[in-house]
């Protein structure tokens, strides 16, 4: 079946991956990539496939609602994929206001394009929303979140996604404008930017660099390869109710010291050091402010009614991250050049 299909944010991390695989199972399909290029998007991500005859780039703020028009304008979506967001937490709390820009103005930009634009006899169209585990707020050491928690975001960034979700419940109640949503966990794999916990490890073991926990290094994620979130977004769109909500979640909970011990240890084995002296890095420095303690999903719901199952272990796909970073030295070059190395030094000083 013919489709056009924009993706959002497809030159971020979870959006590359998203598009890397709508662009090889699905020829049929026209997909366009529409991302401002931030310091987050990198058309490196998708060197591989952008030529490919059924892929299309477009670079659009969705703050400019004249250039969000004009792209619905250009292409007749039937759905949409939105994943273009500010996705960092600490930026969030040095400087919310592009989290409101983008997060929720840029989002309510999109949702009314396509409202303008889908037509009523189109009976796949979707708007298909990403979101996070962090709207639920903070879990104590027990419990998890599932579809019915009630939202408590605590930070700016996971406040403004909590506002873009209740934007696309709103659509989707007022205008009748048929959306879904998923609320997806800390994702890790290829292609991260390395301000992220993951891959801002494995570049400071590899360049000798202090390791920066935060606090006591207690706080605790679920993490989850970034292809089973890509897997798990192709199924929610394909297969998904619409007005429903997912969680995705790897049934994986780390607390950060230990994820981080971990990744010591499979560093030293992978650059041949000895056992123990990556851990010797590790330096506790001040907390996040609001710093959410435990987030936990339960993604029973996505797993009995869509099938849906994380592919890899996390002992694989950590070592398939680690193997990532390591063989593909010029991205991480390229990426860490430039603005990074300023945000870096404003956050971590000269450590
Ligand atoms: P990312 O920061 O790696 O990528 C974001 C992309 O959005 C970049 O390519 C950037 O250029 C683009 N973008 C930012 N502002 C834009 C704007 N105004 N107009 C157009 N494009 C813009 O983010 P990510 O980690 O890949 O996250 C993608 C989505 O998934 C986000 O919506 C995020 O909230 C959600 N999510 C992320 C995680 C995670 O662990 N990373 C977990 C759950 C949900
Ligand atoms: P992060 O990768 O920023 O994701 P999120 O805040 O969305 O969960 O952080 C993951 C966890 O790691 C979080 O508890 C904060 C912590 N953290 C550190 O301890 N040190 C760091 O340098 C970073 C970036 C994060």
């Amino acid at each position: 079946m013919k489709r056009i299909i924009l993706i959002t944010g497809g030159a971020g991390f979870i959006g590359s991956h998203v598009i890397r695989r709508f662009v090889r199972r699905y020829p049929e399909y026209t997909i366009v990539n529409a991302d401002k290029l931030t310091y987050a998007g990198n058309l490196g991500n998708l060197s591989d496939i952008d030529r490919e005859p059924n892929y299309h780039f477009r670079r659009v703020d969705i703050v400019d609602k004249q250039a969000v028009s004009a792209l619905f304008g250009e292409f007749r979506f039937d759905g949409v994929i939105h994943l273009a967001a500010e996705s960092h937490v600490d930026r969030s709390i040095t400087s919310p206001d592009e989290f409101i820009y983008t997060n929720i103005i840029g989002t309510v930009n999109l949702l009314t394009a396509f409202r303008d634009t889908a037509t009523e006899r189109d009976v796949r169209k979707l708007f298909y929303h990403i979101s996070t585990d962090e709207v639920y707020g903070s879990l104590e050491h027990g419990g998890f979140f599932t579809e019915q928690t009630p939202y408590d975001p605590r930070s700016p960034y996971s406040a403004s996604k909590a506002s873009s979700d209740h934007m696309a419940r709103a659509f989707g109640n007022t205008y009748g404008l048929p959306f879904v949503i998923s609320n997806c966990s800390n994702n890790y794999g290829p292609n991260q930017f390395p301000e992220k916990l993951i891959p801002l490890t494995i570049n400071n073991i590899k360049t000798g660099k202090p390791i920066p926990v935060y606090g006591k290094g207690e706080n605790i994620r679920d993490w989850l390869y970034v292809e089973d979130h890509a897997s798990a977004i192709d199924v929610i769109f394909h297969a998904g109710k619409p007005g429903d909500t997912y969680n995705v979640g790897g049934d994986n909970e780390w607390k950060n010291i230990d994820l981080v011990r971990l990744l010591c240890k499979v560093m030293d084995e992978k650059l041949g050091r000895v056992t123990g002296s990556s851990e010797k890095l590790i330096t506790y420095v001040t907390d996040r402010a609001g710093h959410d303690l435990r987030y936990a999903i339960d993604s029973s719901k996505l797993q009995k009614e869509l099938g849906w199952r994380p592919s890899v272990t996390f002992e694989q796909g950590l070592r398939m991250t680690v193997d990532w970073y390591l063989s593909n030295e010029q991205w991480l070059e390229t990426i860490i050049s430039g603005a990074y190395s300023k945000y870096y030094q404003e956050m971590y000083g000269n450590r």
